[in-house]
């Protein structure tokens, strides 16, 4: 949520600091802008929209400023309009700053500089900032932004410049991330590290409170005091061309189909060659996973949904009762913690306010917490006692898709162990569900090459007014899951419902013209179904249904079949969600929409 990119150095930073926005644009894109020091004075240029805007607006060349500092929004205080895009700067106009997160103080701090005389041209809270470094700046920039974080409530992130100091930029963070990248003569900051890794692959991850002065030369640390520290300089191992789309139209298109490799790794070194699961490298032994009388989720959006999924296979395999909630309604519900109950924060970004606040919220009443995310070094790690890293590489598509599945399959793992551990299932059982689940990335990898009707179906639904999906159990979740994909990127208003329960109200909203899609994967469950499916027939609606390989029955049910491999139920939520990300892609390509940058979504959300 808002992306922040500052450098210092001896190239033009412009185009260098623009081309770190596109990378970050995933972060927020109502608006954007870049601030530069020009010969000793600043020059501002902010855009509404996204970054093509900003492109427009301030040429991608034609600079030869060394410094400067860009932002990419997703509005939280003020509209996204010119006015309340970043930069924001002093009443002098001599000092300029960038800011992700939430000043929680700012009305009273804006009242307070209001009383001492300053002038605010913008309603966000993050200019209070810029008039607090003013206050301070007769002591430089890095004495006045460790000042001005004393007055300050919230959770940010933030860089400063100074026109009178112009070969530094200073940045500090509290509970969001910002992050150095260490150049040859060069330095960055960034949200995220996929801004800079055109140019550099050496890191310096910052803890809270840590206040940075960049120039061209290195990173000069300090304290909220000014007490010098220091901070290790690390490589990341990532392949910039991550950051590129590599021949697909879209990020969400190759990020669909790089879930064979996301799976493949997230399960490497994890499966014995036996098939029995082993986690030791994120330290949850055997005897704690026994002593577990329970075990809480919380997450946001698709996290969640990949932990409701994994949630009814933790119950099934490991008999341990789970409870799930999404983690803004979790925080808030007084919910009875124990040293006995495992609390699991899923974040693919590991950024994310209320998940992170929930794992805090567990961890302070003493219940061990588990945080499995995408990011390394991310806050959820710094919230967690344990980590299990998905491996899915970086994802940038708003629509989460590879690192969704990659959540099901770790989690899954986690699964599996706790049933070994607890010596609940036959242990050939266990190895026989192992042995499925490394054939799992194959079995997509089959998936994405088939031939498949989508494209048909995407073009005969794609101006329906409404969509309904219905499943059972697992099957229920990756309902939520694809009626989620389908309303983000096409905007198609959809109901994910337990299909039981339609008849208590769905059913309603059924006529010819509303498309239901069923998730009708070989289970427990499907007998079930069928019943289901037979209410929604005598309705008129069309019934699409995403089936396993061989089941006879469903064709006679359904308008249209999409086909998975066949595998044990408790791992088919991978696959039987793809041909959902498939079906609310092409539609909203149909639609002619971007799905890369769905409206008024952003990927990671660091505010409440
Ligand atoms: C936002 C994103 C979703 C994501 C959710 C949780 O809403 O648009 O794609 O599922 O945040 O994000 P997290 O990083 O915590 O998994």
């Amino acid at each position: 949520m808002c992306g922040i990119v500052g450098y210092a150095g001896r190239r033009p930073g412009k185009p260098i600091i623009l081309d770190g926005l596109r990378r970050l644009e995933y972060r927020g894109y109502d608006s954007a802008g870049i601030v530069l020091i020009e010969d000793g004075v600043l020059q501002t240029t902010r855009a509404v929209g996204n970054l093509d805007a900003l492109y427009a607006a301030a040429g991608a060349n034609g600079s030869q400023a060394t410094v400067g500092l860009g932002h990419t929004r997703w509005a939280t205080h003020g509209r996204p309009n010119h006015e309340n895009a970043h930069p924001h700067d002093d009443c002098s106009g001599r000092v300029s700053i960038v800011l992700n997160g939430i000043v929680e103080n700012y009305k009273e701090l804006r009242a307070e500089l209001g009383a001492r005389g300053h002038v605010f041209k913008s309603e966000t809270d993050a200019e209070v900032v810029a008039h607090l470094i003013e206050e301070h700046i007769g002591d430089g920039l890095t004495a006045a932004v460790r000042a001005t974080l004393a007055s300050l409530d919230g959770h940010y992130a933030f860089c400063a410049l100074s026109a009178d100091e112009p070969g530094i930029v200073v940045g500090t963070r509290d509970e969001c991330p910002l992050v150095v990248g260490v150049g040859e003569g060069e330095m960055f900051f960034a949200s995220a590290i996929p801004a800079f890794l055109t140019h550099t692959s050496t890191i310096i991850a910052l803890e809270d409170g840590d206040v940075v002065t960049l120039r061209a030369e290195g990173a000069q640390i300090c304290d909220v005091a000014g007490q010098p520290l220091v901070r290790e300089q690390t490589v990341v191992p990532w392949d910039d061309d991550a950051a590129e789309k590599g021949g697909y139209e879209t990020f969400m298109l190759k990020e669909i189909h790089e879930q064979p490799a996301a799976l493949r790794d997230t399960l490497a070194g994890r499966l014995r060659e036996d098939g029995v699961v082993d986690l030791s490298e994120v330290g949850l032994d055997d005897e704690m996973l026994r002593r577990l009388r329970r075990i809480f989720i919380v997450a946001c959006g698709t996290s969640y949904h990949a932990g409701l999924i994994v949630s009814y296979a933790i119950e099934q395999l490991a008999r341990v009762p789970v409870q799930i909630d999404v983690a803004s309604e979790f925080r808030y519900r007084e919910p009875v913690f124990g040293a006995d109950t495992l609390v699991i924060g899923i974040t693919q970004s590991g950024e994310t306010a209320d998940t992170l606040a929930a794992m805090r919220l567990a961890r302070a009443a003493g219940s061990p917490v588990l945080a499995v995310t995408n990011l390394m070094g991310s806050q959820a790690t710094r919230e967690a006692d344990y980590v299990l890293y998905t491996r899915a590489g970086l994802e940038i598509g708003v629509a989460a898709t590879k690192t969704h599945t990659a959540q099901v399959a770790a989690l899954l793992l986690l699964a599996l162990r706790l049933a070994w551990a607890r010596g609940v299932m036959p242990e050939a059982e266990l190895k026989r569900l192992g042995h499925e689940l490394r054939a799992v990335p194959e079995q997509v990898e089959q998936l994405l090459a088939r031939p498949s009707a989508i494209e048909e179906i995407a073009r005969r639904y794609h101006d329906e007014r409404f969509f309904l999906y219905l499943g059972r159990g697992m099957g229920f979740a990756v309902c939520l899951e694809g009626a989620l994909k389908l309303k983000e990127i096409s905007y198609i208003p959809t109901e994910a419902y337990a299909a039981g329960e339609m008849k208590h109200g769905p059913i309603a909203l059924l006529d010819k013209e509303s498309p239901v899609v069923v998730v009708a994967d070989d289970s427990p469950v499907f007998p079930k179904l069928v019943s289901n499916i037979e209410e929604v027939r005598a309705r008129g609606a069309d019934v699409i249904a995403v089936a396993t390989d061989g089941n006879e029955a469903i064709g006679e049910l359904s308008r249209d079949v999409l086909w998975v491999p066949k595998c044990d139920h408790h791992l088919a939520p991978i696959l039987t969600v793809i041909p959902l990300q498939l079906l609310a892609y092409h539609i909203a390509g149909m639609k002619g929409l971007n799905v890369d940058q769905p409206r008024n979504l952003a990927k990671t959300v660091t505010v409440e």
